[in-house]
């Protein structure tokens, strides 16, 4: 492998020969470093408890910083750690510019910050403010009268003129996203819990106060922000009635809405644009107009978006792998040229990434886990790794409704009981794709509470850390973990899985997913098995391959073009 600036210097005169060349469809490798990154999302509630109070603390994090730093990641993203009532997990903030207590302090935030930078490492923080808490001091002054300074900060219906126009609410048990108030005699809005109230975008004082908290965490020297359920932050503050039978339908009906791209333009002004810090939007919008128009550069909005549309692919019936080619092939493509996007399988919204895409049985789990990380670190785009799957873990396997915590399990199993949905199958259909199952503590050790606390978890701790543990694959030649350090150290060793053109091969094979990743005259190959079953790849003649760079089985099998069960391999490409 050359190194990567000359490796650059030849792309770039490559680039030159080829400017009248029109169907060229290398990227421009415009070289930043947001793009580069490999970000490492870690939620904070389930990492490292060091008070024995069954929550992870910034101590905690601070404790493994090292441990982080050997992952071979870049970026921190982390979960809210504002102060929070905690209604969801810290997705209702009631101070924006306070630790939450059971994380620690402000003191113990800027150690961490320092570590991270210390050892090259970017922060992401997530900005939630589509919404606050209701415990947040502007809800409480706007729900104390009709005349507050505050009542515009949030969207109000007067009772007088009857019951507003149906919105639909993710997470309130009767679906409902208005809450009548008796203090003043109306109804608030709110798309996820009733504690959650939507902030209103429309009044440019609270325009004003949210550029000065991300300006307040810009200043303290954070990399960047994820602006959390942000394409919903803009409404018709006439509130119109939504078309019967769309009242539901909420990216259509309810996202990208007139007035978004002015906020955000008006944000990047304010602060994006003054600060070295990297932004990305939770959504893509509706369609690709709109995500073009969230992170194409001349937008001047925001860096990149993670959009949905893979992520919501595996269901408790299984997937099929032609549709993962099909969606991940359309966003690449669209976004060859203008925009970026994240990669990502999994985040604190979803179960477990091995238990979804892969095969969590003992007998595939590692392979499958590998194979899913070797995919997400060599896809175009910025990698998003969620804390555990560098190990494995899978879902928790809960029974009863008694030991969920997220609300929004919580409301939904209420919501089911009440419309009389069929609760077996709707607890089987949680089990599979509950959030919890994604925020299960950190498996550090084989030790009872798995080396996350001392006390008693917030959420208990997966059975199998016994086996599927930090300590025990650090020390295993080979483990997920191991082979997931080796990957990050292949992306960032080879620009081409960065900016590189990504070709597929072998579309029709119901099996394996492989794909080429070009830049210039370097070429990689990615062959993965999504399969319980060897299988032998159908390759065109023209490749022919060349050194194996990566493989998640321990003996070589080069030479042979059959991969073994969930077997991940990359080579180069001749
Ligand atoms: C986003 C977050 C999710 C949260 C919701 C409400 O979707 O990722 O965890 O529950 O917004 O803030």
């Amino acid at each position: 492998m050359r190194n990567v600036s000359s490796l650059l210097a030849f792309y770039l005169a490559f680039l030159s020969c080829n400017q009248t060349t029109e169907d060229n469809t290398a990227p421009e490798p415009d070289r930043t470093w947001w793009k580069e990154a490999i970000v490492y999302q870690l939620y904070p509630r389930s990492f490292k408890d060091t008070d024995g109070d069954g929550v992870g603390d910034l101590k905690g994090i601070i404790d493994e910083l090292d441990y982080i730093k050997s992952l071979g990641v870049t970026a921190v993203w982390l979960n809210p750690i504002y102060g929070s009532p905690n209604a969801d997990n810290g997705y209702d903030v009631s101070d924006y510019r306070a630790i939450m207590a059971e994380f620690g302090t402000m003191a113990d935030f800027d150690r961490m910050l320092e570590g991270m930078h210390q050892r090259g490492i970017k922060l992401v923080m997530d900005i939630v403010v589509n919404h606050s808490s209701d415990q947040h001091p502007w809800f409480r002054a706007s729900r104390s009268s009709r005349t507050s300074p505050y009542r515009d900060y949030y969207h109000w219906w007067p009772a007088e003129k009857g019951k507003p126009p149906y919105r639909y609410s993710l997470f309130d048990p009767s679906g409902d996203a208005w809450k009548y108030d008796s203090i003043t005699d109306a109804y608030y809005l709110h798309y996820f819990s009733f504690q959650q109230p939507d902030l209103k975008w429309e009044n440019p004082e609270l325009r004003r106060e949210v550029y000065d908290i991300m300006r307040f965490w810009a200043e303290k020297g954070v990399d960047g922000f994820r602006l959390d359920a942000f394409q919903f932050a803009a409404k018709d503050t006439t509130y119109p009635a939504f078309p019967a039978g769309y009242e539901k339908d909420f990216i259509q009906y309810y996202a990208m809405q007139p007035g978004l791209h002015e906020y955000l333009q008006e944000m990047n002004r304010e602060v994006l644009s003054r600060y070295q810090v990297m932004s990305v939007s939770e959504g893509a919008g509706r369609n690709f107009e709109d995500a073009h128009a969230l992170v194409d550069a001349d937008r001047h909005e925001l860096n990149m978006a993670y959009a949905f549309e893979g992520v919501d692919i595996p269901q408790y019936e299984g997937y099929a792998l032609d549709s993962m080619k099909a969606v991940f092939g359309r966003w690449d493509a669209e976004f060859a040229h203008d925009g970026w996007l994240s990669i990502f399988l999994a985040n604190h919204d979803q179960a477990r990434m091995v238990s979804r895409w892969g095969n969590d049985n003992p007998a595939f789990r590692n392979a499958s886990a590998s194979l899913l990380n070797t995919f997400i670190l060599s896809m175009r785009g910025t990698p998003y790794c969620y804390y555990g799957d560098e190990l494995g873990m899978t879902n928790i396997d809960f029974d009863s409704i008694s030991q969920y915590r997220d609300i929004a399990a919580l409301n939904s199993y209420q919501k089911a009981r009440s419309e009389g949905a069929d609760m077996d199958d709707f607890m089987k259909r949680l089990n599979f794709s509950s959030r919890d199952n994604g925020r299960t503590p950190m498996q550090w050790t084989a030790a009872p509470r798995a080396g996350f606390t001392s006390g008693t978890p917030w959420l208990p701790v997966n059975d199998n850390h016994t086996e599927l543990n930090v300590a025990r694959q650090d020390s295993t030649e080979g483990s997920v973990l191991n082979h997931f350090r080796r990957l990050t150290q292949l992306r960032r060793d080879h620009l081409e899985l960065v900016y590189g053109a990504y070709d597929l091969v072998d579309a029709g094979s119901p099996q394996v997913y492989a794909y080429t990743r070009t830049l210039g005259e370097d070429r990689l190959l990615v062959l993965l098995n999504f399969g319980d079953a060897e299988v032998v790849p159908t390759l065109p003649a023209a490749i022919v391959v060349g050194k194996q760079l990566i493989d998640n089985y321990p003996a070589q099998t080069a030479g042979t073009m059959r991969l073994k069960p969930w077997q991940a391999v990359i080579y180069r490409l001749e």
